[in-house]
């Protein structure tokens, strides 16, 4: 079949890897793609929410189906557009419909959800100016750290954790007041949830569901989880602690409500389900829902990952995933993601990267992030750069692969972070 895979980043080039090893595959179309994703399919010159457009060059193509690497699209009805129009209703598209997208596009829905399904998440107040004196005093019932999120999407940017009392009152105004635009009109208060963190990737047909290998990525700049969040400084998986104990609680308490109640409440989902999960003394809690992949777990995820992802992806389409078994890789796999220094805030792009062969040649599989082709060169082109990822009979292997590949890569100012793993 044909695929069009959306998307620019090193997630969509590890989604692109892992399409177009499928037999099944015959043409894998990637809209707009990177440096890196034309080397394993072509890349179209097409934005991921440019509807008509992907329409238009989905039926020339004869695409079969189109897989949706990041959110916009997905919030914007990508799913709905295709399924509703009588040329292109034949052409599967994963990925939630714009109201199942409401699961990552409104943060507010979602804890609306999770309380209706009783799934276990943090104790919560959705604020806005008319009740902004509620707000105020259900701070005052919390203790510190305390958490402000946006309702709507910002790119990653929309939640606050701030140190005491005073500030949390400040950024609540400062947020109603327009800080993220219309996307902070409505803000969550929550409580603050103390544990360890990890990722779980599920698939579903709307009916059936399978579990894809669980990840840990790393979001703080700096070493140690500190300084400013990022787009995500690498990944690991396995996660030691979600063991079978731990992965049958998710099931039971989180997934299968998850899918249960979408189909309750006549939300149409066929796609993947990302659970970011707070482990608190061995309970799981989720953090947040998102409607797509992650980004860098799924450069690890996709190397763990046996089962031919088009075969599960047809499962989701034809609404028989339970039939499609997930086969995990038993190694471990790791992500170290190289960035521009400055990366998250001011940096330069431009610079000529040297030694991707001979990274490659160790052993190493490198997705590009933000890479350019220039004059037959390799030049950086974002923050994120180029993401490192390496298998291992474990992850102190995995990484150590990882970072004995990074060195051979050289660009000015590259930086990484040198403890991915710590804390596991
Ligand atoms: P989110 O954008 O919802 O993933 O939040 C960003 C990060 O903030 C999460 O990955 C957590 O590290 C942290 N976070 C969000 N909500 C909470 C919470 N209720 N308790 C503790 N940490 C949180
Ligand atoms: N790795 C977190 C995200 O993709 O949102």
């Amino acid at each position: 079949m044909n695929i069009l895979l959306l998307g620019s980043g090193g997630r969509e080039h590890a989604l692109a890897w892992k399409i177009a090893q499928s037999n099944k595959v015959e043409k894998l179309y990637i809209a707009p793609g990177n440096a890196g994703t034309c080397r394993v399919g072509e890349n179209v010159d097409i934005k991921a929410t440019d509807f008509p457009r992907l329409k238009a060059f989905a039926l020339e193509k004869g695409v079969d189906m189109v897989v949706v690497g990041p959110e916009d699209p997905l919030v914007q009805g990508i799913y709905d557009t295709f399924a509703e129009d009588e040329a292109t209703k034949h052409i599967a598209v994963i990925g939630p419909t714009r109201s199942g997208a409401k699961l990552e596009g409104s943060k507010d829905f979602a804890k609306g959800f999770m309380l209706r399904h009783g799934i276990p998440t943090a104790r919560h107040l959705s604020v806005t100016r008319d009740n902004l004196q509620e707000g105020m005093d259900f701070l005052a019932t919390l203790s510190a750290p305390y958490v402000l999120k946006a309702d709507g999407l910002c790119a990653g940017k929309g939640v606050l954790i701030l140190p005491t009392l005073e500030e949390a009152r400040r950024e609540l105004e400062e947020m109603l007041g327009g800080m993220f635009g219309d996307a902070s009109a409505t803000v969550l208060i929550e409580e603050y949830l103390s544990g360890i963190e990890c990722s779980v990737f599920v698939l579903t047909d709307g009916r059936h569901y399978q579990v894809l290998p669980v990840a840990k990525d790393y979001k703080r700049v700096g070493e140690g989880d500190t300084g400013l969040n990022t787009g995500g400084m690498g990944s690991v998986t396995p996660v030691p602690f979600a063991d079978e104990v731990f992965m049958q609680k998710v099931r039971a308490r989180i997934i299968e409500p998850t899918v249960n109640g979408l189909h309750e409440e006549g939300i149409l989902y066929k796609g993947f389900i990302f659970l970011g999960l707070m482990n608190v003394g061995g309970e799981p809690y989720v953090i947040e829902y998102n409607v797509r992949m992650g980004d860098p777990e799924t450069e690890s995820v996709m190397l763990r990952l046996k089962s031919d992802l088009v075969d599960l992806l047809e499962g989701v389409r034809d609404g028989n995933l339970d039939q499609h078994p997930v086969e995990e890789d038993p190694r471990a796999a790791a992500c170290v993601m190289l960035v521009s220094g400055g990366y998250p805030e001011a940096y330069e792009k431009g610079k000529v990267m040297t030694g991707l062969d001979e990274a490659e040649a160790t052993g190493s599989i490198l997705f590009h992030a933000g890479t350019a082709q220039k004059d037959g060169q390799t030049v950086t082109s974002g923050g994120r750069v180029l993401a490192v990822c390496s298998y291992g009979a474990t992850k102190e292997e995995a990484l150590a692969q990882s970072y004995r590949a990074a060195e051979l890569i050289q660009f000015d100012k590259k930086y990484c972070r040198r403890d991915i793993g710590f804390d596991l």
